[in-house]
């Protein structure tokens, strides 16, 4: 019980002198850089616009669209929940998703989306670990690369590449399946 009473103190005293004593941010100090690791991941995302259950839907876009067979014309802005698996088909062991939005960028005839994307894992050692995408991705090249700007768990402060090739497109209704190598230095 006396324990517990000067814990209690203590935890008191910890909490109304501190904001009084510092200012909102601590001084800088040096920092020790630790080993980096790499890790390379392998998977598909299935980006499904088209169905009753779509994993990408549009939340906004121009007042005027002039072709009307272009599901993705430059200004759309569509929301994702994409699933991410193991292979490529449809049935195959889900790994994770993506979570995020992506733009029609490209004034161009060649479309190109800057996606705003995390890449959540939900399988394994890297369960509850994500990548941050924030890049141009120009998709009409079949091999490209997007950058990774960071992470959570595991990948906290990653940096890193990922590499698209597209596995299925469909220009019709937009659905495709994109096979992603991911290069990712962390701590
Ligand atoms: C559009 O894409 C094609 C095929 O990748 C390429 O040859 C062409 O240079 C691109 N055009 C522009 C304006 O980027
Ligand atoms: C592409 O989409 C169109 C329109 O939804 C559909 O009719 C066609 O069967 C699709 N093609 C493939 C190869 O899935």
């Amino acid at each position: 019980m006396e324990k517990l009473i000067i814990f209690a103190c203590i935890l008191l005293l910890a909490v109304h002198t501190t904001p009084a004593n510092s200012a909102y941010y601590t001084r800088s100090e040096a920092y020790n850089p630790v080993q980096l690791k790499k890790t390379h991941l392998h998977f598909f995302l299935h980006d499904t616009l088209s169905g009753k259950n779509p994993s990408a839907v549009q939340i906004a876009g121009p007042k005027s669209i002039t072709d009307k067979n272009n599901p993705t014309p430059f200004g759309t802005v569509f929301a994702i929940d994409d699933l991410l698996t193991e292979g490529p088909e449809a049935t195959s062991k889900v790994i994770g998703n993506a979570q995020g939005m992506y733009i029609s960028s490209s004034q161009g005839k060649n479309l190109t989306l800057v996606m705003y994307v995390d890449l959540g894992f939900t399988e394994g050692r890297l369960k509850g670990s994500s990548l941050s995408v924030f890049s141009r991705n120009p998709v009409t090249e079949s091999h490209r690369e997007m950058a990774v700007v960071g992470g959570r768990g595991v990948f906290r402060r990653a940096e890193g590449t990922v590499f698209v090739k597209t596995h299925f497109l469909n220009y019709t209704n937009g659905d495709a399946v994109l096979e992603y190598d991911v290069e990712v230095v962390h701590p």
